[in-house]
């Protein structure tokens, strides 16, 4: 549904995205994920055609960012940093003023317009000055906004942004309940959130792509080994011994543990999943299997493993010590 193909874009000097490949099925959800200045705007605004790239290429789709903008600006929806909304008007005044701009006209306002405020659970609160809305429920009129050309695919610049904990989960649901029906692609740099709404993450640091994958596959790419832990009931001085002879395994650590039980965990080469081997070796001796799981790198790790490097961290340290810290110099 959308493919981007090397896109680069630059501001004078600056590059703000340099060689961007990326692309997002159809119905899917798609969280580009990257800390600030990272390009993530940058990418949304030439999508949604609001801006062209300096080179490279997108479809939206089917059709070419630089030879049909107005066909792919019918079939977005666009959600920007800082949503569009007039605060003196109400939230019905405002969408049917929306649907009008986008070129909707007599039942095509009404349809869209119910389809929207269903949608967006914004049927309750039609009549009242959007100025008066809670920060959630402007947000909800801002995906409305978005929404009511019924377009195919969805970009959404940070939308959970500035609301609190339980808004943050209402407006995520709402995100996924319109994936399927619509291609998504939102923006973030809450590294938890890539992962509650999204099927495939792209991270973005300095307008590089550095990883593009699914959770799972991300931290597969940064660990150099898996590593399962386990815990048994009876702590016997020949585990790490037995575990060891394991085809795979090169190390056990041990871990603290309740008097009398033992707790490990059990490092082995990339790709091998020992998970069957290890319960049979800890049946067959009898010492009580308890517990076993495998220890996957939380997407944070994964994030500042694949952003962060050792000048980094000085840099960081140093400019928040003198008080300079810019977007440029990061
Ligand atoms: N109009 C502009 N002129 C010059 N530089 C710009 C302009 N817009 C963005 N930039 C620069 O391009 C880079 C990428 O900015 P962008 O807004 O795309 O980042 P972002 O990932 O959306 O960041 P944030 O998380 O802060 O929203 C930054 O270094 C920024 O300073
Ligand atoms: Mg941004």
């Amino acid at each position: 549904m959308i493919e981007v193909s090397h896109l680069s874009k630059r501001y004078g000097d600056i590059v703000a995205i340099d060689d961007v490949t990326f692309s997002v099925d159809r119905g899917q959800i798609l969280a580009f994920l990257g800390p600030n200045g990272a390009g993530k705007t940058t990418t949304m605004r030439i999508l949604t055609c609001f801006m062209p790239a300096t080179s490279g290429s997108a479809t939206v789709a089917g059709y070419d960012i630089f030879e049909s903008p107005m066909e792919i600006k019918r079939r977005i929806g666009y959600l920007p940093e800082n949503p569009p909304v007039y605060l003196e008007m109400t939230v019905v005044e405002y969408l049917r003023f929306v649907a009008k701009i986008k070129g909707l006209s007599g039942r095509g306002i009404k349809t869209g317009l119910d389809s929207a405020l269903e949608k967006c659970t914004l049927g309750h609160v039609s009549g009242r000055l959007i100025g008066n809305l809670s920060r959630g429920y402007r947000q909800r009129v801002g995906l409305a906004q978005a929404l009511i050309h019924n377009p195919d695919v969805l970009i959404l610049d940070e939308p959970t942004v500035g609301l609190d904990p339980k808004q943050i989960i209402e407006i995520r649901e709402l995100i996924k309940a319109l994936a399927g029906e619509h291609t998504i692609i939102l923006s973030t740099h809450i590294l938890p959130e890539a992962t509650a709404v999204s099927q495939k993450v792209v991270i973005i640091n300095r307008g590089k792509i550095v990883a593009v994958d699914s959770q799972e596959r991300l931290s597969a790419q940064v660990r150099k080994s898996e590593k399962v832990s386990f815990r048994v009931r009876r702590k016997e001085a020949l585990v790490p011994q037995k575990i060891l002879a394991i085809s795979g395994v090169h190390q056990v650590i041990p871990q603290e543990a309740d008097k009398g039980e033992g707790a490990y965990i059990v490092e082995s080469d990339v790709g091998r999943d020992i998970r069957e081997d290890l319960s049979r070796t800890i049946v067959t001796n009898g010492w009580g299997l308890l517990e076993m799981k495998p220890l996957v790198l939380s997407l944070e790790e994964v994030f500042l493993e694949l952003t962060t490097q050792e000048k980094d961290v000085e840099a960081a340290s140093f400019s928040a010590a003198s008080h300079q810290a810019t977007e440029e110099n990061q």
